[in-house]
């Protein structure tokens, strides 16, 4: 059919293609899971190889005044160019939960907010940090916005909830099972004049979705990089503290790192000014080398050229859904408007686990195609433009085809082990 020379066609004229060389690829298996944990750069591969030859292994404790000091900085200098803001307002380290944790008690440490608020579409982890601070200040329950369904939000739902009272609203920029992405600047301006502050977690948006934080008017962010910013499994998390916001706002582990004066080993804690008193312990080197390259990677890529692949992908993903997928029992559960939706496809069906581990066998004709499940149903295709390709987005969907097409799925088990 002509889709083959349709999907050689956009391959051919992708200004990205050649960013997929960049990345450590052994097989002809096609990877779609870059928005759980991205692929390896090679470069990290040379960097950290490097870093454990030269700075660990003959530097040693001198490494730390020769580079290991100036990484954090420097990553969040990269962080800071990608987001639009000023490098003074990114830190980079610790997860994204323990950056969540740090932020949402300086803010409730403030006492300008009387209750916290996410929805239903939010990923574990931040409900979990918020039901613990919410006991640890006795506040009344959070409140977990539900919208009915996991699919969208409705925004004036949550409008209507968050202009009750003063409060700390917590949102994935684009939510984690089915992608839709949130009106950022519009919700920021409405937290505003409601005396409220939203934190938005992008661990699923960043590297994928052009954030600015200075036209959002965003006051503070969270963020893993270890999905779509290839930042390595358990890569350091990012934070942003607006600049007028940073001087109100009290780490609650105020460790030596976040001390003004560290070296001085100092018996009482003075705060390091603005954003590097949200530091605490020791950086995790190993971890920031292996980080940098992606990012590197993203900014010479240009977020908006990974956006406008990413929206033809997924735009290509959903219309080929339509045709070779829809009558085998698939549904689509991603925003069908690209402005709606992040980097990744969510289709639903109801032996989707059975499935998902039919495509990571791989079959005669047919590569291994590396997807995610979550539950309940949900099969997640992660678009990641740097390295994935159309002929990749093809294969994936006429696999999944003839797998039903066969029942070659039904064989495997539904139980399921802890990681999928
Ligand atoms: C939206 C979101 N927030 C937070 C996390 C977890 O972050 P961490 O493990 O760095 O704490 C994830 C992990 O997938 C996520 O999807």
């Amino acid at each position: 059919m002509n889709d083959t020379i349709s999907v050689t066609d956009w391959d051919a004229r992708d200004p990205l293609a050649e960013f997929r060389n960049r990345f450590f690829s052994e097989s002809q298996e096609v990877y779609l899971d870059g928005n759980s944990l991205g692929k390896m750069p090679l470069e990290a591969q040379a960097t950290v190889q490097r870093v454990l030859q030269q700075q660990w292994g003959q530097g040693l404790i001198r490494s730390w005044n020769e580079q290991w000091l100036d990484l954090p900085p420097r990553i969040a200098g990269k962080y800071a160019q990608l987001l639009g803001t000023n490098p003074a307002n990114i830190i980079i380290g610790e997860s994204t939960s323990v950056r969540l944790y740090q932020i949402v008690h300086a803010l409730l440490n403030t006492h300008k907010y009387t209750r916290l608020i996410t929805d239903n579409l939010n990923f574990p982890t931040d409900l979990y940090i918020l039901e613990g601070l919410e006991k640890a200040f006795e506040l009344p329950q959070t409140l977990v916005v539900d919208y009915g369904q996991e699919f969208e939000a409705d925004i004036e739902t949550l409008k209507a909830e968050i202009q009750k009272q003063p409060c700390i609203v917590c949102l994935s920029l684009v939510s984690y099972k089915s992608a839709y992405l949130y009106p950022m600047a519009e919700l920021n301006r409405w937290a505003q004049a409601h005396h409220s502050i939203i934190v938005w977690d992008l661990s699923h948006a960043v590297g994928v979705v052009p954030i600015d934080f200075q036209a959002t008017q965003t006051k503070a962010a969270i963020g893993c990089t270890y999905k779509f910013m290839n930042g390595g499994p358990g890569a350091p998390a990012f934070m942003y503290i607006g600049e007028s916001l940073q001087k109100e706002l009290a780490n609650p582990i105020q460790g030596w790192f976040g001390h003004a004066k560290p070296f001085d080993f100092s018996t009482s804690y003075k705060a390091a000014e603005g954003i590097h008193r949200f530091a605490s312990g020791t950086p995790q080197i190993l971890s920031l080398a292996a980080m940098e390259a992606g990012v590197d990677i993203a900014l010479e890529a240009g977020i908006e050229a990974i956006r406008k692949k990413s929206v033809q992908q997924t735009d290509y993903l959903i219309s080929a859904f339509q045709k070779e997928l829809m009558p085998y029992g698939f549904e689509l559960f991603s925003p069908q408007k690209s402005i709606n939706r992040g980097s990744h496809i969510s289709l639903t069906h109801p032996q989707a686990w059975q499935i998902c581990q039919a495509l990571q066998q791989g079959m005669e004709g047919y590569p291994q195609v590396i997807p995610d499940f979550r539950p309940p149903q949900i099969i997640r295709l992660g678009v990641a433009p740097l390295y994935t390709s159309f002929a990749d987005l093809m294969l994936a969907v006429k696999y999944l085809k003839a797998i039903v097409e066969h029942q070659w799925h039904i064989k495997y088990p539904t139980d399921k082990p802890q990681v999928t």
